[in-house]
């Protein structure tokens, strides 16, 4: 499974990247504003940053300015990949932007049948956003199940992005259902690595070692 950064501070993104698992990084506009840069600009700095795919969200709401804003955007690095809402509008969209080959997200998805509308219009990825369904009473995880049944079903190549992930344990089942990809903030990317067991076995050992005087190098 791919793991993508969900957010526009370049410093989490180098940090992240420095460890080799960063495979790509998601933003949206909330994003934007969070990291208090000019869009442009730091979209092509992270684009630089990371060899994975870098996805930069639309604003417009009607096709043709939509479109006007994804070639732009696409334009920005050969790695940038176009997100689109999950709106007719978007999908429209999505459809044109994949025929020229450029790379699309399509975002903001919340069923599995809106899932199966953007992989008949060609979305290179698929954003389900797994924290915002349980924060309204619903179960994300069987979201993300019902999609990979279905795109598995028909042979469908666009990739399950799980996004608005809030803890491991949605990192964990999205592994376990088959995601391709999630992407999350730094905090639980981070708890990925932690283990209270790991802490106090390496404390053990540091003990033990120091007390034998040995030296490896
Ligand atoms: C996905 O690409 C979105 O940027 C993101 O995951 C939304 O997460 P949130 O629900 O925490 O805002």
């Amino acid at each position: 499974m791919k793991f993508f950064l969900d957010t526009a501070n370049i410093d989490e993104i180098r940090e992240m990247n420095a460890t080799g698992l960063l495979d790509g990084v998601t933003t949206n506009p909330s994003l934007i504003k969070k990291a208090g840069r000019d869009f442009f600009e730091v979209i092509t700095e992270i684009a630089g940053e990371v060899d994975g795919p870098v996805s930069a969200e639309t604003v417009a709401h009607d096709h043709e300015t939509m479109l006007k804003e994804g070639f732009k955007c696409a334009k920005i690095a050969d790695n940038i990949a176009v997100k689109v809402p999950l709106t007719v509008d978007g999908l429209k969209t999505c459809k044109v932007l994949r025929s020229e080959g450029i790379l699309v997200n399509v975002t903001l998805c919340f069923s599995a049948n809106q899932a199966l509308l953007a992989a008949k219009a060609g979305a290179t990825f698929i954003s389900p956003f797994v924290g915002r369904h349980d924060d309204n009473g619903m179960n994300g995880m069987e979201l993300i199940e019902d999609i990979r049944l279905i795109y598995d079903n028909y042979g469908f190549e666009t990739e399950i992005l799980v996004a608005s992930v809030r803890h491991p344990v949605h990192i964990l089942e999205s592994a376990r259902i088959g995601a391709d990809v999630a992407t999350m903030p730094i905090g639980p990317m981070k708890q990925l690595f932690n283990h209270p067991l790991t802490k106090s076995g390496l404390e053990g050992f540091d003990k033990d070692w120091a007390s034998t005087g040995f030296s490896i190098l």
